[in-house]
């Protein structure tokens, strides 16, 4: 399974650039930051080798797609993030088209990534934190659309967002999905296990106890 990193922080992203293999960003993401929008994707680009999300922000499919166009031109790296409508799929198909990878956002059932799917789109974010804030299954919804995709030959991949702990990571995996995208603090806890630090300490309290 790829790991991207969700965030738009330069620092944050900078950090863990050695590991991840790609990065996702959002519009709550980029306005956190107060950097201009092409400004960040173009320095993303710098300091990750593999797709950079960022988003459109019209509503309709023509301007969604003359939004993207020049944000495609940043970067070859550069994947325009699209919301999952009827008219974002239009723009999907458009974009697909003329070359441009999509990640189809806020996905929240199997069919709409299977719409998503056929207009062309090369990912889909399915949001399991935001299925699970309302009482529903986030990693049901991951499953459903695996099965789906599974019985066809789509080139699209499924990426699993708003990831909100490692245990999201894990089950990801588990299912066989193809991407996580995990803010910057739920990567760092993936590193982590308390047993680990024990034995990492024993281990050193015992080395230095032999050379005294
Ligand atoms: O990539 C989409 C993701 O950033 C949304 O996460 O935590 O706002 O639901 P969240």
């Amino acid at each position: 399974m790829k790991l991207f990193i969700d965030s738009a922080n330069l620092d944050e992203v900078r950090e863990l650039a050695w590991l991840v293999d790609g990065v996702t960003t959002n519009p709550s993401l980029v306005a956190r930051e107060k950097v201009p929008f092409e400004e960040t994707i173009a320095r993303l680009c710098e300091l990750v080798d593999g797709p950079v999300s960022a988003e459109v922000m019209s509503l309709v499919a023509d301007e969604m797609v003359r939004e993207a166009r020049p944000l495609a031109r940043i970067h070859k790296n550069v994947v325009i993030k699209v919301p999952m409508t009827e008219q974002g799929m239009k723009a999907v198909r458009t974009l697909s088209s003329e070359g441009i990878r999509t990640n189809v956002t806020l996905v929240f059932s199997a069919n709409q990534a299977l719409v998503a799917a056929k207009c062309g789109a090369s990912y889909v974010s399915p949001f399991v934190g935001r299925v699970d804030d309302v009482g529903g299954g986030g990693m049901d919804l991951i499953s459903d659309i695996l099965d789906v995709f599974q019985n066809y030959v789509f080139p699209t991949e499924i990426i699993v967002a708003s990831v909100r702990h490692p245990r999201h990571v894990f089950e990801a995996a588990s299912l066989g999905a193809d991407i996580a995208t995990v803010p910057h603090a739920v990567l760092k806890q993936l590193f982590r296990h308390p047993l680990t630090d024990v034995g990492v300490e024993r281990f050193l309290k015992d080395w230095q106890a032999a050379q005294a």
